[in-house]
């Protein structure tokens, strides 16, 4: 499985994670409060869905607007994108493999996640590019919405059915960790 894990994080460095440390004992804190909740794990990730929509239709309407905000706003994204991928590709996509059983469907999840990081990598290379950077955001975010919508309307819902409390609660603490790793 090591080999097919793919995340946004390739660059992170163990000093970066480092000085991460105190947020994610914070961040552990509130999941195990918003999971006493009840709160829905898959709800965490479908709202990150809905912010990198916002995003995106942010990213192509920068038009006129100079490579400065676009920077800025490839970066918001890369930054969600990576915390939300390693908790998917960590926690969730195994889960869908091994506890749904679609091992086909897994596999094609850690391949799309391949080709939005290779959407952001081409966006960092096309920034001095207004048009061919708006087309590769446009290319993304078709390819992202298809992404989430797969996630949020099939593959979210069977394996949420198949998880009892507890293991929607550990799901969501999960989660919670991984993300906490790259925020
Ligand atoms: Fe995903
Ligand atoms: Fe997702």
């Amino acid at each position: 499985m090591a080999n097919r894990l793919i995340t946004f994080a390739g660059g992170a460095s163990l000093g970066f994670i480092a000085s991460r440390i105190l947020p994610p004992l914070v961040s552990q804190t509130v999941a195990s409060w918003n999971t006493a909740r009840g709160h829905d794990p898959f709800q965490y990730l479908a709202e990150d869905h809905d912010r990198f929509r916002r995003l995106l239709a942010e990213m192509e309407e920068s038009r006129g607007k100079g490579t400065f905000h676009r920077t800025q706003l490839l970066a918001r994204l890369k930054r969600g994108l990576a915390a939300h991928a390693m908790a998917e590709e960590d926690v969730i996509y195994p889960l869908i493999h091994d506890e749904v059983g679609a091992e086909v469907a897994a596999e094609r999840l850690y391949s799309e996640h391949g080709m939005i990081k290779t959407h952001l990598y081409a966006l960092e290379r096309t920034m001095g590019d207004e048009v061919a950077w708006l087309d590769r955001a446009a290319a993304l975010r078709r390819l992202l919405d298809a992404h989430a919508r797969q996630e949020e309307e099939v593959e979210f819902p069977r394996l949420r059915g198949l998880l009892d409390h507890d293991a929607l609660a550990r799901t969501a603490r999960h989660i919670r960790r991984e993300k906490a790793m790259m925020l």
